[in-house]
C-alpha cells in the first residue's frame, strides 16, 4: 500500500498506469499532472486519477511514487525541474521507450543517478492515444522492462516492480544498453521500415494505383505506420546509436537479398524465407507460451484417462522417429535434393531439422509429412549462429555430436532439463579416441561443446552397451575420419543408419555384429518414405491386446527386425498380432499390424529381445500388469538413462495404481492383477505418459497423468488417435 502516486503526463500510457493503480486499490491517492487543461479535466471525469494539479511542485509534495510518462524528448526538461525540488523519499520511475538517454538526462539533472530512480519501459500500447484511451487492463500480460543501475535502491526497485505486477504485467529486469539494443531491433527498426515503406510508395507518381491494389501483405506490414509520428521521431532521436547499429546490419542483409534477386539465386532466397518462416512460428509459440522450451518446466499438461473402453478401427500412427532424424541428417549431407515423405512432425525430429537449418541447409516443410532437403554435401555445413538447442532429443544430440566433431567449426549442443541429465560420455569418449575435442558439463552431461578443425582418424570400437545412437554417432564421424571406422555391438540394435547410408549410395560394410565405413565417399540425394513408427504403434498393440473385444489395424508400420522385439514379447505373452500386407519401402520392411484382444500371461522376457524393444518397455510393463502371473525383465539397465529412469518411474506409477511390482537394478518384476485409479507422473517422458494412458483401459477408476507435454516429442496426435479408436484419454482443461 502506498500513499500518493503522481503521474506526470496523462497520455495513453500514463493514463492507463494511473487508472490501473487507482483501480487496484494499492494506493490511497492518484494525482495527475499534465500541461493540457482538457486532459486534466478528462482524467478526473473518467476516473483515471483522484485529482489533477497544474503545478508540478504542488503535485509532487508528499508523493511516494512519481511516474514520468511524458514524451521521451520532454524527459530532460522535466528531470531538470524535478531536480530542483525537494522530493523527500519519493521513488521516481518512467515509461520511456529508450533508456540510455533518460538515464543520461537524469544523471545530468541530478549530478549523478539518484538511487531512488528506477527506469522502466512497458511494452504495451495501441494505435489510440490520449487520456481518453486510458485502459486499466492495458499492461495485463504485457512485458515491462525495468533497467535498474548498480546504485539503484533495492527497495525502490521492489516497489516499482510490485506496482507493475499489480497491473498484471510480466516484469523483467535488464541492463540499460541491452534494453536499447533489443528494442532497437524488435520495435524501432520495424517502425522505421513501415514508415519508410509507406512514404516511399506514397511519393511515387503511380501511388494511387499502388494503394488501390495494395493487398493484405502491404496492410499487415505497414499497420504500425499509423502510429504517432511525434512520439516515434522522439524515439529515433533518443535511441540513435542502437538504431543505427541494427539498421546497418539489416541493410547488409537487405543487400544480400537484393543480390540474390539480381542473380536469380533461388536457393539463397528459399533459405532466407524458410528460416524466417520457422523463426516466426517459433516466436509465435514463445509469445503464446507454448514453446517446447518451457513446456516441460512450467506447464503441467495433465492427461485424464477414464477407465474402460474397447478399440476398433484402422489407423496410421506418425512416422518413425529414428528414421525421420536420419533422413534430415543424411539428406542435408547429400548432394542434390532429397524428398522425404511420412516425416514425423514431432518436436524431437523438428529439433534435428532446425539444427540443420541453423547450419545453413535449406529445408522446405514439413507439410503433411513432406520435407524437401537441399543437401549441401558432406563438407557444406556452416557454423550455427549460436548454441544448437535440441529440446528433449537424445538421438539428435548423440548423432549430431559425431557429425560435428568432424567439422571445421565449433558447435555447442544444448537441451532441456531431461536431456541435460543424460550421459554423453558414451559418445564423447570414443569420439575423443578418434581425435575429436569435446567438452561436456560434469559427469559427461550436456551441454556439449564440440571443437572444430580436428582431423579424425578411424577407430575400431566395441560398444560397451547395445546402443544404436552410439553406433550411429561413430559411423557418421567415420564418414570424415582417415581410414576405416568399425563399430561392433554386443547385441543387435536398430540399423537405420546403415540402411539409409546405403540408400544414399554410401557403402557400409556389415559383417555380423560389426559395421564399418570409410571416408572419401559421397551421399547422393534420394527419396525417403518414412514408415509409421513401431514404437508409437506399440501403445496401440498393447491397448488392443488388453482391452476385451478389441480389434485394430495399424497401417504401414515399420517392422525392421531390429525393432520388432515388442511384437515378439507380446506374442510370447499370448497376444494375437498378425502381420499383413508385408512389403519393403525404401529399404525398410513394413506391414499392417492386425491385433485382437487376448488373454496375456506373464513371462520371463528373453534378454536378447531387450535392445530390440528398448523404447517399448513402459507400455510392455502395462501389458505385464494386465497379464496373469509374473513378468520378469532383466538386462535392461539402459532403461534407467532414457528420457527418465523408466524402471523407477514406471514402478512408482504402477505401485500408485495398486499393481504389485518391484524394480531391480537392471529390470523389474511385475505381478499382473487389477489396475486401480490415481495420480501418476509422466516425468516429462513421452512414453511414460502414453503408457499410463493405455493402462486406463483396464483400470477401475480414472488415472490422472501429470507432466505430459512431451508426448509431442514423438507422437503429436496421440490423443486424437486415442479418441478415434476408443481410448478415453484427453487433456484435462487447464484452469
Ligand atoms: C535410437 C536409439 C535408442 C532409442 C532411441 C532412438 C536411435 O537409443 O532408445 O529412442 O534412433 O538411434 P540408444 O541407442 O541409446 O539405445
Amino acid at each position: 500500500m502506498i500513499g500518493r502516486l503522481v503521474v506526470i503526463g496523462l497520455g495513453l500510457i500514463g493514463g492507463s498506469f494511473a487508472k490501473g493503480v487507482r483501480e487496484s486499490g494499492v494506493c490511497r491517492e492518484v494525482v495527475g499532472v499534465d500541461l493540457d487543461p482538457q486532459s486534466r479535466q478528462l482524467a478526473v471525469e473518467l476516473g483515471v486519477v483522484d485529482r489533477c494539479e497544474e503545478d508540478l511542485a504542488l503535485a509532487c509534495q508528499g508523493a511516494d511514487v512519481i511516474q514520468l510518462a511524458v514524451p521521451i524528448l520532454a524527459m530532460e526538461k522535466l528531470l531538470a525541474l524535478l531536480a530542483r525540488m525537494d522530493l523527500g523519499q519519493a521513488v521516481l520511475t518512467d515509461v520511456g521507450s529508450a533508456k540510455g538517454n533518460v538515464v543520461r538526462a537524469a544523471q545530468e539533472a541530478f549530478a549523478g543517478m539518484p538511487a531512488r530512480f528506477v527506469p522502466g519501459h512497458p511494452i504495451a500500447g495501441s494505435e489510440q492515444s490520449g487520456v481518453e484511451a486510458s485502459n486499466a487492463q492495458l499492461f495485463r500480460r504485457h512485458k515491462v522492462i525495468l533497467t535498474p543501475l548498480e546504485q539503484t535502491d533495492p527497495d525502490a526497485l521492489d516497489l516499482v516492480d510490485r506496482l507493475w505486477r499489480e497491473l498484471g504485467a510480466d516484469v523483467e529486469h535488464m541492463q540499460v544498453e541491452r534494453h536499447d539494443e533489443v528494442l532497437a531491433a524488435t520495435s524501432h527498426l520495424p517502425h522505421l521500415l513501415a514508415f519508410g515503406l509507406v512514404d516511399s510508395l506514397a511519393k511515387r507518381s503511380e501511388n494511387l494505383d499502388i494503394f488501390r491494389y495494395a493487398a493484405g501483405g502491404f496492410r499487415d506490414f505497414t499497420r504500425i505506420a499509423g502510429s504517432d509520428p511525434v512520439m516515434w521521431h522522439d524515439i529515433f532521436l533518443a535511441n540513435r546509436e542502437a538504431v543505427l547499429r541494427t539498421l546497418d546490419t539489416f541493410r547488409n542483409d537487405l543487400d544480400a537479398l537484393r543480390d540474390a534477386v539480381d542473380a536469380g539465386d533461388g536457393h539463397q532466397l528459399l533459405g532466407v524465407f524458410t528460416r524466417a518462416r520457422v523463426a516466426r512460428e517459433h516466436f509465435g509459440k514463445i509469445l503464446a507460451r507454448r514453446a517446447y522450451v518451457d513446456a516441460m518446466n512450467s506447464n503441467d499438461l495433465i492427461f485424464l484417462a477414464n477407465p474402460g473402453g474397447r478399440l476398433s478401427g484402422r489407423i496410421r500412427v506418425p512416422g518413425d522417429k529414428s528414421i525421420s532424424h536420419r533422413s534430415i541428417m543424411l539428406g542435408s549431407l547429400a548432394e542434390g535434393t532429397t524428398e522425404v515423405e511420412g516425416f514425423l512432425e514431432g518436436e524431437d525430429a523438428l529439433a534435428t531439422l532446425q539444427a540443420f537449418r541453423d547450419m545453413g541447409v535449406v529445408i522446405e516443410g514439413p507439410h503433411h509429412g513432406r520435407v524437401t532437403i537441399h543437401g549441401v554435401g558432406l563438407h557444406g555445413l556452416k557454423p550455427a549462429p549460436g548454441p544448437i538447442y535440441l529440446g528433449n532429443s537424445g538421438t539428435s544430440m548423440r548423432l549430431l555430436s559425431g557429425l560435428l566433431a568432424a567439422q571445421s567449426f565449433d558447435s555447442t549442443l544444448t537441451g532441456d532439463l531431461s536431456l541435460s541429465k543424460r550421459p554423453m560420455n558414451r559418445v564423447a569418449n570414443p569420439l575423443r579416441e578418434m581425435g575429436a575435442v569435446i567438452e561436456t558439463a560434469a559427469e559427461g552431461r550436456p551441454p556439449m561443446v564440440i571443437r572444430g578443425g580436428h582431423k579424425l582418424k578411424g577407430l575400431a570400437y566395441t560398444l560397451p552397451m547395445a546402443s544404436a545412437q552410439v553406433k550411429s554417432c561413430l559411423l557418421l564421424a567415420g564418414l570424415y575420419a582417415d581410414g576405416k571406422t568399425t563399430v561392433t555391438e554386443p547385441a543387435p540394435t536398430r540399423d537405420h543408419t546403415e540402411r539409409m547410408l546405403r540408400g544414399f549410395g554410401y557403402s557400409v560394410n556389415v559383417d555380423g555384429a560389426t559395421a564399418s565405413v570409410e571416408s572419401g565417399g559421397k551421399l547422393k540425394a534420394t527419396h525417403i518414405e518414412v514408415p509409421a513408427d513401431i514404437s508409437s504403434a506399440a501403445f496401440f498393440l498393447v491397448a488392443a491386446s488388453i482391452a476385451e473385444g478389441s480389434e485394430l489395424v495399424l497401417e504401414h508400420v515399420g517392422i525392421n527386425p531390429t525393432r520388432t522385439g515388442v511384437i515378439d514379447i507380446l506374442r510370447l505373452m499370448g497376444a494375437d498380432i498378425r502381420l499383413e500386407n508385408q512389403r519393403e519401402v525404401g529399404g525398410e520392411p513394413v506391414a499392417d499390424l492386425h491385433v485382437r484382444a487376448a488373454k496375456l500371461k506373464g513371462i520371463e522376457i528373453p534378454e536378447e529381445l531387450v535392445p530390440l524393444a528398448i523404447d517399448e518397455f513402459p507400455v510392455l510393463f502395462v501389458a505385464a500388469a494386465c497379464a496373469e502371473g509374473r513378468t520378469v525383465l532383466r538386462g535392461a539397465e539402459e532403461l534407467r538413462v532414457k528420457e527418465s529412469d523408466r524402471i523407477q518411474v514406471m514402478a512408482d506409477g504402477l505401485l500408485t495404481l495398486g499393481v504389485k511390482c518391484e524394480p531391480t537394478p537392471d529390470g523389474i518384476i511385475i505381478d499382473g492383477g487389477q489396475i486401480g485409479g490415481g495420480e501418476v507422473h509422466g516425468h516429462g517422458d513421452h512414453r511414460i505418459a502414453m503408457a499410463f494412458s493405455v493402462a486406463s483401459l483396464r483400470a477401475n477408476a480414472p488415472i490422472r497423468i501429470h507432466d505430459c507435454a512431451n508426448v509431442a516429442t514423438s507422437f503429436p496426435n496421440f490423443l486424437a488417435l486415442c479418441a478415434q479408436v476408443g481410448i478415453r484419454v484427453a487433456q484435462e482443461a487447464q484452469s
